[in-house]
């Protein structure tokens, strides 16, 4: 059905314990036998487990009805036909889902008793979620006072030991790839190739939505797993005969956490990790992006590029988003602010909004300010009107 092989060395495993390559220390990726896809791209009963037979479990999925999640039509000048896939419809609220619902199915089909991740917050979030419908115990490593309020809520209240260090996310991933070695503890972050394999359905989702294959799709990088996993499941359609292209790879960082828009000015393969990386977008506040090999290789490969915008540019992409009512944090709100700031001339293309509004609502206060506040009088209402 499908081997594991390391993106650096080629060797291939059939091991699903492993997340790194033993041969030379590489990342992993699946290796799937398309010609057993048996879904049609027909529109109907869309979600993450449609596509069950690109999928590498063996067991009854750990689900909470993640995918399918709406893709809306954009009005904006001059940048052909636009569309928004809101990943933020998901059931924790973001796209993390569609990966956790196959990373939580692989841990319990392991026989794991314990999951765990480091992260900015919506991995953690995710994972506490299913993490709680599986009945596992969840540890999570966040970067203290850097992840937004809505994120940590669904942390806890679902149920994982959250602990914040006071460093950032790139040392939290050290030092909980680390612990859930020590502690036998099943790894959830990106570097699992299993989670990468249920982020790879947006691709899936987006063909079977729209009918087509669009020229491009612009994604918001962070740790960078799902830009590559969004190509890689372009690319499995095209194996498999469903497409005959595969859209442009279009990676958009926040101009304080660039580590990749460097490489690829360069026209490097890998990143040279920056240290204090800064954004208001915090869910791609990353300077050392795990995936960073992967996701150029993605980029190159589909003859794409990666964008860089300033946070300001986020916050007015943030805002023209929800004055058409599709309301996102605002790393979802960096693909459209990289579409604006782009000057390629695509006749469609495909933003992916990462994550929903509710996620970080202090940001919003701090960039909106707060509602009026008058005495309950109808003329003193009036006089604000
Ligand atoms: N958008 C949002 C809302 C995210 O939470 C993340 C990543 C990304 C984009 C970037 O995706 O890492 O695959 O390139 N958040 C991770 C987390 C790091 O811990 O929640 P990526």
């Amino acid at each position: 059905m499908y081997q594991l092989r390391c993106i650096d060395c080629g060797a291939s495993f059939q091991d699903d314990n492993l997340y790194n390559c033993t041969e030379c220390g590489g990342l992993l990726e699946i290796l799937f036998d398309v010609s057993l896809a048996d879904f049609k791209l027909d529109g109907s009963n869309i979600s993450v487990w449609k596509y069950r037979s690109l999928l590498p479990v063996r067991i009854k999925p750990v689900t909470l009805f993640e995918g399918g999640t709406p893709i809306y039509p954009f009005k904006v000048e001059g940048k052909g036909r636009v569309y928004i896939k809101h990943e933020g419809m998901n059931p924790s609220g973001s796209f993390k889902d569609r990966g956790m619902t196959v990373g939580v199915t692989k841990a319990v089909e392991l026989g794991k008793r314990s999951v765990a991740c480091a992260s900015t917050g919506n991995t953690s979030a995710s994972m506490s979620m299913y993490s709680a419908r599986a009945g596992l115990n969840a540890y999570v490593l966040l970067p203290a006072g850097k992840v937004a309020l809505g994120k940590l809520a669904q942390a806890v209240m679902h149920g994982a030991k959250v602990i914040a260090i006071k460093d950032n996310f790139d040392v939290a991933l050290r030092l909980v790839r680390e612990l859930s070695e020590k502690k036998g503890m099943y790894l959830l972050n990106s570097v699992n190739p299993f989670r990468l394999e249920g982020q790879k359905t947006i691709a899936f989702e987006i063909v079977d939505q729209l009918g087509f294959v669009p020229d491009a799709v612009f994604v918001p990088v962070g740790n960078a797993g799902n830009i590559s996993a969004i190509y890689k499941g372009f690319l499995e359609l095209k194996e498999a005969g469903y497409t005959d292209e595969i859209p442009k790879m279009i990676g958009v960082q926040a101009e304080g956490a660039n580590p990749i828009y460097k490489a690829y000015v360069e026209g490097k393969e890998d990143i040279e990790p920056l240290k204090n990386p800064e954004t208001i977008a915090t869910a791609i506040r990353i300077g050392m992006p795990v995936n960073a090999k992967k996701a150029l290789k993605a980029i190159y490969a589909s003859k794409g590029k990666v964008i860089q915008v300033r946070d300001d540019e986020i916050v007015q992409a943030q805002k023209l988003l929800a004055r058409q009512g599709i309301g996102v944090e605002p790393a979802s709100a960096s693909s459209l602010a990289g579409l604006l700031k782009d000057d390629s001339e695509f006749e469609n293309s495909v933003c992916i909004a990462t994550g929903n509004l509710l996620k970080d609502p202090e940001e919003v206060v701090r960039v909106i300010g707060k509602p009026i506040e008058v005495e309950a009088d109808i003329r003193e209402i009036e006089k604000v009107l």
